[in-house]
């Protein structure tokens, strides 16, 4: 999926946080989107789910305004900590994941998503019982089992082990590979090898974008 985003200023009440944001990424491109606390990391990635409201002509997928866009399915999200996660009722890992009419997959396909991000093993235990990094696991495998074309992961590896980090980065270097665009929200750039192609830090509301040469940093 190709994204433009032109001028794009947003902000909350009178604060504002992201001043005039322009880039642009290809079809295959990987972003990290970096910055400090409070910069507007998450705030930017709600402006192209269309969570936050912006003006029309900001924010084009594939050339189609966010306004018009219709196709959200194409768009894997796993949104930042899952702290106000709702554990109110049992529901097993295999229930969330369940193949559905609304979903792309095959069981088989489900499966080998399950032990890709290293969670096969947990398919009949209760959300309850995962820790959140097991849980973290299961809403990145969620957010796959569409074949987004855009794949967006705010601060994925957060409360990940270290063997389970590097996993994951190959999983997300692998879909690379295979064209789906990814934006990655990090504050450890240097944490893997990560492919990253271009990025993007946000500095008081103000952004340089970047294109990486050569891979990982
Ligand atoms: N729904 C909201 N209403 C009002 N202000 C908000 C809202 N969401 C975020 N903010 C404010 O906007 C600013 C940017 O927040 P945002 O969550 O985008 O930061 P971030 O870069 O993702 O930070 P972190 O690294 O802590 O996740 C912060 O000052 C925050 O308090
Ligand atoms: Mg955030």
């Amino acid at each position: 999926m190709r994204i433009s985003v032109s001028n794009l200023t947003f902000g909350y009440d009178y604060r504002t946080v992201l001043k005039d944001i322009s880039f642009t990424l290809k079809t295959g491109d990987f972003l990290a989107i970096i910055g400090n606390n409070g910069s507007g990391k998450s705030t930017l990635i709600k402006c192209i789910l269309g969570i936050n409201k912006i003006p029309t002509e900001t924010i084009l997928l594939d050339d189609v305004d966010i306004a018009e866009y219709k196709n959200y399915k194409n768009i894997g999200y796993v949104p930042q900590k899952f702290d106000d996660f709702n554990y109110e009722f049992p529901i097993t890992v295999n229930e969330i994941l369940q193949v559905s009419k609304y979903t792309d997959f095959t069981e088989d396909q489900k499966l080998e998503l399950l032990d890709k991000v290293g969670i096969l093993e947990l398919q009949n235990e209760n959300i309850n019982n995962l820790s959140g990094g097991q849980l973290q696991r299961v809403f990145i495998a969620r957010s796959l089992m569409n074949n987004p074309k855009l794949l967006i992961l705010d601060e994925p590896t957060v409360g990940v082990d270290r063997e389970n980090v590097e996993r994951f980065y190959k999983t997300v270097n692998e879909l690379n590979k295979e064209g789906i665009t990814i934006m990655l929200i990090t504050h450890n750039i240097n944490e893997s090898n990560a492919n990253y192609t271009h990025v993007l830090s946000l500095h008081n509301g103000e952004a340089v974008f970047r294109e990486v040469s050569g891979g990982a940093e």
